[in-house]
């Protein structure tokens, strides 16, 4: 499914389901504690997913017994989230997801949100809520680029205006950009969506940004946050690179607190023609961003593990990454959560912060509580993403494709591996990761549950949890 390991995969979130995976170094987490991710270039995601409804298996039958609720989620009382007066969220989103993406937020994640903003690049509403045109106020010059025909058609003409090819969820062509207005429009909503945020509300001390596919919890935020001076110019995220510009990733979710949004707005607003031009010349509106707040002496705080470019199903909370181990981290987002999965995590963040006791919650905890029980000895049209290929003895090169059961066997003399994978075409993989994964048509995928349970009951429970605060 993933042209590279899913972890080390940088995702680009876009309007319309359509992802690029982009392509960058690997880099030797335990030697490399002050690398960010570096992307070379843009590359296609080889899927066709349907994002809305592919991660929830038909098979049930490895999944704990969800209680049925009594009540809709919609229909209880918001708990306290303490400081969260003080924080605007603000999600970015566009015309050709929007209905799709943005409602089940409006149940869940955003429901008791006092402050929030959802900029689009079409003025609509959605369940309840209306958007903003992140647009609205761009020079008529801007207007006549290509990019903006999406946009241009559908002011005019509204949701009609869409064309097929607007939600075209896969480029026709196997290398460069993908042809998807929706995704050529996204990297100008970066600097205008800082305008806006500031517009809306400039008096918070907190501005969170997130897509439509990154899922928050806020108890883990605002513990964070509460650590943090806003009144200093910060800029929170999970770090990134393109050439020698290091910058948070959208989808990963990130913010800048008053002072730092403030600064980036002013200076922006006093040379807009220059950064068109700038943003014009680059493909990645994060980075771009990056670059302002860099012109304004605004440097990352490089927040990896805390936000990550992956879902949940593909963290490796057991492993390390970046010189940092995820498993006494509270996790404060996941990208590329599709409806559905924000729904099924929505129910697992309410039942665990509805304890009293639990103030936090570790990438441990959901490794523990939520992703565990999902394991399976083995799955059917299932990928966990196991990374290693086994290598046929070189004196014995049989063409012969393996059983499944002999690649389950080289994991288990395998030290370490904890997981393995078996493609259509008989290759056999295995890791020392413990991921979830994803439905993957014709691949079958393998755990080593005493030696997941091994690894759990090694690793114990946190005393404290791990903050990145610098
Ligand atoms: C995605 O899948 C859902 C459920 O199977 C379906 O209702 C929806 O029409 C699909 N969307 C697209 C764009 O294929
Ligand atoms: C957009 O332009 C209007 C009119 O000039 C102005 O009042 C408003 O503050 C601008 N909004 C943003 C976000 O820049
Ligand atoms: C919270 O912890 C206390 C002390 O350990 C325990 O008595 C209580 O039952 C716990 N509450 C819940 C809801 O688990
Ligand atoms: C896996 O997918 C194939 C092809 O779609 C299907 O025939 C088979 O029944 C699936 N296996 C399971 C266990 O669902």
């Amino acid at each position: 499914m993933l042209a590279l390991p899913a972890r080390y995969g940088r995702w680009v979130p876009i309007l319309a389901p359509v992802t690029l995976i982009l392509l960058f170094l690997h880099l030797n987490a335990s030697l490399s504690t002050r690398k960010a991710q570096v992307i070379l270039e843009p590359e296609l995601k080889p899927t066709t997913n349907n994002e809305t409804d592919s991660t929830i298996p038909e098979d049930t039958n490895t999944t704990p017994n969800p209680e049925p609720e009594p009540e809709t989620p919609t229909s209880q009382p918001c708990r306290p989230l303490p400081g969260i007066e003080n924080v605007l969220v603000i999600m970015k989103t566009g015309i050709t997801e929007a209905q799709d993406k943005i409602p089940v937020h409006l149940r869940t994640t955003l429901r008791c949100i006092p402050h929030k903003l959802i900029v689009s690049d079409f003025e609509e509403e959605i369940a309840g809520i209306r958007t903003h045109d992140v647009f609205r106020n761009v020079s008529e010059t801007l207007l006549t680029n290509s990019d903006f025909a999406l946009y241009n058609r559908a002011r005019a003409g509204g949701r009609d205006a869409l064309t097929q090819s607007d939600m075209t969820k896969v480029a026709n062509s196997a290398a460069g950009m993908p042809d998807n207005p929706g995704w050529k429009l996204d990297k100008w909503k970066f600097l205008p969506m800082i305008q806006e945020a500031r517009a809306y509300r400039p008096d918070m001390q907190w501005y969170v940004f997130l897509e439509a596919d990154t899922y928050p919890f806020w108890p883990n935020w605002l513990a964070w946050l509460d650590q943090f001076d806003s009144s200093e110019k910060l800029y929170l995220g999970n770090q990134m690179q393109i050439g020698d510009v290091i910058f948070a990733h959208g989808g990963s979710g990130f913010v800048l607190s008053h002072a730092a949004l403030h600064a980036v707005a002013e200076y922006h607003a006093g040379q807009v023609d220059r950064w068109n031009y700038l943003t014009e010349t680059q493909w990645a509106g994060d980075c771009i961003l990056g670059m302002a707040l860099g012109q304004v002496g605004v440097d990352l705080t490089w927040s990896w593990p805390h936000v990550t470019t992956q879902s949940v199903w593909e963290q490796d909370a057991l492993g390390e990454a970046f010189g940092k181990m995820q498993w006494c981290y509270p996790a404060l987002t996941f990208h590329h959560m599709t409806p559905a999965d924000i729904d099924r995590l929505y129910e697992f963040d309410r039942r665990w912060f509805s304890n009293e006791n639990n103030t936090f919650l570790l990438y441990s905890d959901i490794f523990r509580n939520f992703i565990r029980p999902m394991l399976a000895d083995q799955l059917d049209n299932w990928s966990n993403f196991a990374k290693d290929e086994v290598k046929h003895e070189p004196e014995n090169p049989t063409s012969e494709p393996e059983s499944i059961n002999q690649c389950a066997e080289r994991c288990a003399r395998t030290a370490g591996c904890l997981q393995y994978r078996m493609d259509a075409d008989g290759k056999c993989y295995t890791s020392e990761w413990a991921l979830r994964g994803l439905p993957s048509p014709g691949v079958w995928s393998g755990t080593m549950m005493w030696r997941v349970d091994a690894a759990i009951q090694k690793k114990g429970h946190c005393e404290e949890p791990m903050w990145v605060l610098e």
